[in-house]
């Protein structure tokens, strides 16, 4: 189906127009708005004839969603060509908005459902990403330390009774181990030299027809312990796979994984407006998260 661009407000259109003058060999033949957090507008221009391929877009107007997609973008020129990377085809301005443009990958395969062989393809990715070279990628993963300090917040707010209820664990548990669980997850944001995508995930990644693997959605790299990063993806994984977290065979330490539980155990008793479906993932997560850290003796 081609879309028709008028249907779009005048700041969406003013975009989407650029991005068809700028590629006059292609059509819009998928378009969405999601104009919930950050508005955020996705598209795919396919290539008309079969030349250069189809091109995936990615457009924000608000902006918390343009400073993340100019995240993206450094990232997209700083790593230059990858095999873990789509082909990069610059950014378009128009109005108030930012678009980003990549590869959109004919006949990729999109997980679930994994296979262990797709799990090992990202996993090795994951290692060649976290030597790359990019100088310019300097961000510590201690920036983001307000977001990731979830146990300190629970703390904070007096949430962790709620939390250990919600975790279903005896209560005093959380609160018993709450200094390590803190000493730990600081330990886990202490600097390291390796480059994280650190948003691993089943919606960022995908296997091009021929297995590759491609990482997308770089709004959240950063130089840290590769372990955090695993342990997120862990967690995700586990939920979809049902599988439990510790056979998946991912080098993880739990100071890795105290971080990772407090990430998604802070959401409870916190509403998301206009995005209810990511706080059961968050609890799922959570869960398997403090699971692992009872298998790893920590609580
Ligand atoms: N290169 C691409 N080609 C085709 N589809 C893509 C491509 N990149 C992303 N997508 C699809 O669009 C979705 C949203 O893209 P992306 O994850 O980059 O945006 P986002 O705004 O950060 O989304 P979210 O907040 O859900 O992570 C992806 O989950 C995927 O389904
Ligand atoms: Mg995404």
């Amino acid at each position: 189906m081609v879309f028709d661009v008028s249907r779009f407000p005048d700041q969406e259109r003013a975009i989407l127009r650029r991005a068809c003058i700028e590629f006059p060999d292609h059509e819009f033949s998928r378009l969405f708005a999601d104009r919930r957090a950050g508005h955020v507008l996705y598209g795919v221009l396919r290539d008309k004839k079969r030349a250069l391929g189809d091109i995936f877009v990615k457009a924000a107007l608000a902006d918390s969603a343009k400073a993340a997609l100019r995240r993206e973008v450094k990232a997209y020129e700083a790593l230059g060509k990858h095999d873990f990377l789509p082909k990069y085809y610059g950014v378009l301005e128009a109005g108030d908005c930012v678009a980003l443009l990549i590869e959109s990958p004919q006949g990729a395969h999109w997980p679930p459902p994994w296979s262990a062989e797709n799990v090992e393809r990202i996993q090795k990715t994951l290692e060649v990403v976290s030597c790359s070279v990019a100088p310019e990628l300097d961000t510590p993963i201690s920036a983001f330390e307000g977001m990731l300090s979830g146990w300190q917040r629970l703390e904070r707010e007096e949430r962790l009774r709620l939390a250990e209820d919600r975790l279903q664990l005896a209560p005093g548990t959380l609160q018993r181990n709450i200094r390590h669980l803190i000493a730990l997850s600081e330990q886990a944001l202490q600097p390291s030299g390796e480059l994280l995508h650190f948003d691993v995930r089943s919606d960022n990644v995908c296997f091009r027809a021929n297995g590759a693997p491609l990482l997308l959605d770089w709004s959240w790299w950063c130089r840290g312990q590769v372990g955090n990063q695993l342990a997120a993806w862990g967690a995700s994984l586990s939920r979809e796979t049902n599988q439990d977290v510790w056979t998946i065979g991912l080098d993880v330490r739990p100071e890795h994984v105290a971080l990772v539980a407090g990430y998604f155990a802070q959401y409870f008793g916190i509403p998301y407006e206009g995005a209810s479906h990511v706080r059961p993932l968050q609890a799922r997560q959570a869960e398997i998260a403090v699971g692992w850290l009872q298998h790893l003796g920590v609580i």
